[in-house]
């Protein structure tokens, strides 16, 4: 049944940003403005020993280390980040000093002039070198920012009993997140207070680090949003760093500073999803049924820690996919390297593990003859089963139904077959299951954020949203303003929201982790349904609402035991593709999506997400290159780091399924990382099965395509093929009328 709510409205922000009237950071001009640019080490590792600064004109600054009236550091979960490199660098395009002053070019002319002198120390590059160089660590004495461990009954004993255990090994790349608007704020000291705007998706977030940078009263720091052209989890810690910057400027020289990146400074310094290799030992019974599965995950966390410690725990409690696998041992680690630190980025983790759970769920399914749909259905979730970490699913959970819905839709097992007897061309159909947990990891929302939010009633009868979290262009402003107006009754003109000013809202928390609708929109709701009781008391009136942990949630921090996540959303891709047989370009020809993330607070809107999502979800597994040589990005502008376009993909058929939430206002749970998680795997799925080589490595692009079969078509290659693929694949999936000559071979040979 379809919800009121979920009936679409215009969304509010559209006018402005089709229209080109909306302005972003760089479009704002302040007063006297000066603009600074960052002079960054050029070295992965190293020693400074002395820099040389030309003579500056006047009007002109330096600001460094020396210019922090706090501690050096970015706030963070481990503060090991700092403002400014203080005796050694760590990354190519770490900042040493800001160069200020009136004339963008002159500006850019005395950081080209100044000289910095290092000594060079031995760069850490990869998961493997970090895990090995105890000598000389990046961080602490083993390059381990972070290190867990779970377990959930006994696998130790499982994995001695049964004999049949399939092992594999996956790896994902890095994503570059590609917002429309590179980072960017400015920074304004004016009596004894500094302001700083910018785009950001966490405006407390970029308060409390720059609180701890300046060891100043809390009333002296405000930090505004301004429009923010997009995120994706980009702008969740970044901001911070360079609010920092363009603050200590503006103090030292007394004027408005901006510091607004270029798409080449900002593809080459800002964060990016972490590269990862994920390994599974997985033991089943005679019955072909998964008994027990080890996995251990490795996430490549750059030069600093970052979010990299959460990052790790998503990844880590999504391991076992939506599979209900009595005995699990999950190990994790985020390790230290000389490049760019890693960050938040739509998914939070889990779309590294989800890729790999599902493919390994393929190949076994290979192994043991089934098919890989009837192998994952037979083991999926159900109400009354517990998660990895042994959480209780208190709701429904409706997979069957996601399942054949999307089975119906895209005729997946009738061109599974068709695709296995005979085909024309390379063509192959993939398909995914999976989840995400809504909103903060473990207990972070009752422990760190203590969200709280005010609904504001005025004289003229308008109603003022209050909150901290931000639009980015994901739909918030429309979906808070809709939740308050129907909780209220009030037509949603008489509903404001205006972008978030730390002098004005309470600290509801960050815009991440798909929160701001289930947490924050769940407290507006509550807020505004008493102030619907309250109309009438006074012409002005004022509701504050703080969170309060549902009583069901039962979490340890410590063992990893319990509901890692109040509740999940869930959902299925099939995607179909078929394979050039000279280049090895995938054409992609069609793509499903069947979800449930509760209630739709707006349909069209969620159907945007959900588009968005998937093909940013395709991007990551098949055209978006990011290789790191000595260090240094290969592809450091969007000519040569390129995403997909809607007109690099068909149209996606999307059908949603509703499963109220009780906790969530209007039923809805989390919605804006879920449509990323599946799209690789059902990408790779297809890949895999058009070729008939096992993929364990995205992105799939036409050269890694082209090396496998390759290596698979020449005999001699054998042993090297072996240490490839890592295991004896090649499934008995179909039979040899199989047109395109070199996969015939491939058979053959294999
Ligand atoms: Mo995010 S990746 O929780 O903005």
């Amino acid at each position: 049944m379809k919800q009121k709510i979920s009936i679409p409205i215009k969304k509010s922000d559209v006018p402005e940003k089709a229209g080109g009237s909306a302005k972003y950071i760089a479009d704002i001009e302040f007063e006297g403005m000066l603009y600074a640019k960052t002079l960054r080490s050029d070295r992965p590792r190293a020693r400074i020993n002395s820099i040389k600064i030309p003579e500056l004109p006047e009007g002109y600054y330096i600001v460094d280390k020396n210019d922090i009236p706090g501690k050096n550091r970015v706030k963070m979960i481990i503060d090991d980040q700092p403002f400014f490199a203080e005796d050694v660098v760590n990354y190519i395009g770490e900042p040493i000093l800001l160069v200020v002053g009136p004339d963008k070019e002159k500006v850019f002319e005395i950081v080209y002039k100044i000289k910095v002198y290092y000594e060079d120390i031995e760069p850490i590059f990869t998961i493997e070198e970090a895990e090995k160089e105890k000598k000389n660590p990046i961080y602490g004495d083993d390059n381990c920012f972070a290190e867990y461990e779970f377990k959930k009954g006994e696998p130790e004993k499982a994995f001695a009993t049964l004999s049949y255990i399939v092992e594999d090994e996956y790896s994902t790349d890095y994503q570059e997140h590609i917002y429309l608007e590179p980072q960017g704020v400015v920074g304004i000291y004016e009596n004894g207070k500094v302001t700083v705007y910018g785009a950001m998706q966490c405006p407390y977030y970029v308060k409390n680090a720059l609180l701890q940078a300046f060891g100043w009263d809390e009333n002296r720091i405000r930090v505004v949003q301004t429009t923010t052209g997009g995120a994706f989890g980009g702008k969740e810690e970044y901001p911070s760093l360079i609010a920092g910057h363009a603050a200590f400027a503006a103090v030292k020289t007394g004027k408005p500073v901006q510091l607004v990146f270029d798409r080449n400074e900002d593809i080459e310094v800002t964060t990016k999803r972490h590269p990862s290799s994920i390994k599974f030992k997985t033991a089943l019974d005679e019955n072909n049924r998964i008994i027990a599965m080890d996995v251990d995950i490795k996430i490549d966390a750059g030069a600093n820690a970052g979010l990299s410690d959460v990052v790790l725990q998503r990844s880590m409690f999504s391991a076992t996919g939506v599979y209900n696998i009595p005995n699990i041992r999950v190990r994790g680690k985020a390790l230290a390297t000389n490049k760019v630190p890693s960050g938040a980025f739509r998914g939070f983790g889990a779309p590294q593990v989800f890729f790999a759970i599902e493919m390994h769920m393929y190949h076994i399914a290979d192994k043991v003859g089934m098919e890989p749909i009837d192998f994952k259905t037979k083991h999926i979730l159900m109400r009354g089963d517990t998660t990895s970490t042994g959480g209780l699913l208190r709701s429904e959970v409706k997979l069957p139904e996601i399942i054949d819905t999307i089975d119906k839709m895209s005729q997946y097992r009738e061109k599974y077959e068709k695709f296995k007897k005979k085909r024309d061309g390379l063509k192959g159909i993939g398909f995914s299951l999976f989840f995400h947990g809504c909103g903060f990891t473990g207990s972070g929302e009752k422990d760190l954020i203590k969200a709280k939010v005010k609904l504001k009633k005025k004289k003229n009868d308008k109603v003022e949203i209050l909150v901290s979290n931000v639009d980015m262009g994901q739909g918030a402003q429309t979906a808070l303003r809709k939740i308050v107006s129907y909780s209220l009754d009030k037509p949603i003109e008489h509903i404001i929201y205006e972008n978030p000013d730390t002098d004005r809202v309470p600290d509801s928390g960050p815009t991440v982790a798909s929160r701001t609708v289930m947490i924050v929109g769940g407290l507006l709701e509550k807020a505004a349904r008493k102030l619907k009781e309250r109309w009438n008391e006074a012409p002005e009136l004022e509701i504050v609402e703080r969170y309060k942990q549902p009583e069901y949630i039962r979490w340890d921090q410590k063992k990893f035991k319990g509901d890692a996540y109040p509740e999940y959303s869930w959902g299925a891709n099939v995607v179909e593709v078929e394979i050039d047989p000279v280049t090895y370009e995938i054409k992609v020809l069609g793509i499903w999506g069947v979800y449930d993330v509760g209630v739709a607070i707006d349909e069209k809107m969620l159907r945007g997400q959900i588009e968005g999502g998937i093909i940013q979800g395709l991007g990551f597994a098949t055209i978006e290159v990011m290789n790191i040589k000595d260090g240094k990005i290969q592809q450091d502008t969007i000519t040569d780091y390129i995403i997909p376009t809607s007109k690099d993909f068909p149209k996606i058929e999307i059908k949603l399924i509703d499963n109220p939430y009780e906790y969530g206002p209007f039923g809805a749970k989390c919605a804006g990382e879920l449509p990323f998680v599946g799209a690789a795997p059902a990408l790779a799925s297809a890949v895999q099965y058009a070729l008939n080589v096992p993929i364990r490595k995205i992105p799939v692009t036409p050269e890694l395509l082209l090396s496998y079969v390759n290596l698979i078509n020449k005999p001699q290659n054998s042993k090297e093929l072996r240490e490839c693929l890592t295991t004896e694949h090649v499934p008995p999936l179909r039979d040899p009328e199989v047109s395109g000559t070199e996969i015939a071979e491939l058979k053959e040979t294999s």
